[in-house]
């Protein structure tokens, strides 16, 4: 089994192959996603909200994520692992930056980084990438802005915005990015981005034309309902078999059919007896 790597990955889209991703938070999962085939695997910082129960990703830190980026590296042996820089975690200077990456790869053992934002971050991705580190962007809806967006909107609707994602993804290009994820644009948009780029774009939201797909796992499973975007697709209704199994648990615990004789462990007769009949000597 070999290791995919960001060679690979470019490598995909020279050979008009199609590039799969999906997000990961626990040894578990990226055990399962690993063995099912998967390419990369994302520790998003998506975490906040579909593990952690936060608002949004902007409470995610440095350490939340180095918690499940050891806990991903752990569970997987081919795909190449892309942790994301948290909010912050590179905006206070270049310092900063490098250092926040290199923990992930240090401590965290990814493979590359994400970080989010166009041209506003190209020195950030420059110093990173100087520090032999591989960066993937992510331009488009950027879930770190809420904020600033107002909201989880599409973007690049307009010829203005749709010219400055263009030359964002560009100069995440030319900054060194390895590849770029498109979040939530229209999917002409996506492919003209696409086909402007030799690095490959990987789509969430952004239409069937880019070099790869983006899901989180959460909504692809079925395990995270409290906001289901419009791009998802639920290939498992992994929480309701997970509500069915509880019940049925709840149900044989009460009416002692849980545990039954194949689950428990026995005394020996002789045991007993000499329990029993241990004051009698
Ligand atoms: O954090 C995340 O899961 C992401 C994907 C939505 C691309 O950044």
């Amino acid at each position: 089994m070999k290791k995919i790597t960001t060679e690979t990955i470019r490598r995909k889209k020279k050979n008009n192959e199609i590039i799969t991703m999906l997000t990961a938070y626990d040894y578990p999962t990226a055990e399962i996603l690993d063995e099912a085939g998967i390419d990369m695997l994302l520790v998003g910082d998506s975490l906040g909200m579909v593990v952690l129960g936060y608002d949004n990703t902007t409470e995610v830190t440095m350490e939340d994520m180095l918690h499940h980026v050891k806990a991903v590296t752990r569970g997987s042996k081919r795909s190449l692992i892309v942790a994301d820089l948290p909010f912050l975690s590179y905006h206070i200077g270049i310092n900063e930056t490098v250092k926040n990456a290199g923990r992930l790869i240090q401590e965290g053992k990814a493979n590359a980084v994400k970080l989010e934002g166009g041209k506003e971050v190209v020195p950030q991705v420059k110093a990173i990438v100087n520090a032999g580190i591989p960066v993937m962007g992510h331009i488009g809806l950027t879930p770190q802005s809420i904020n600033q967006l107002g909201g989880y909107y599409v973007q690049g609707k307009s010829e203005e915005d749709a010219k400055k994602l263009i030359e964002d993804a560009k100069a995440l290009e030319q900054a060194g990015a390895f590849s770029i994820v498109l979040e939530c644009v229209p999917t002409e948009l996506a492919k003209l981005i696409t086909n402007e780029l030799s690095i490959p774009t990987i789509g969430i939201g952004a239409g069937c034309d880019c070099d790869g797909q983006v899901l989180v796992t959460h909504d692809v499973l079925g395990l995270y309902s409290r906001m289901v975007p419009k791009f998802v697709k639920q290939y498992a209704n992994i929480r309701e078999s997970i509500v069915d199994a509880t019940k049925e648990y709840i149900t044989e615990v009460k009416e002692k059919s849980f545990p039954s004789n194949e689950h428990v462990f026995h005394l020996q007769e002789e045991v007993i007896g000499k329990i029993y009949g241990g004051g009698e000597k």
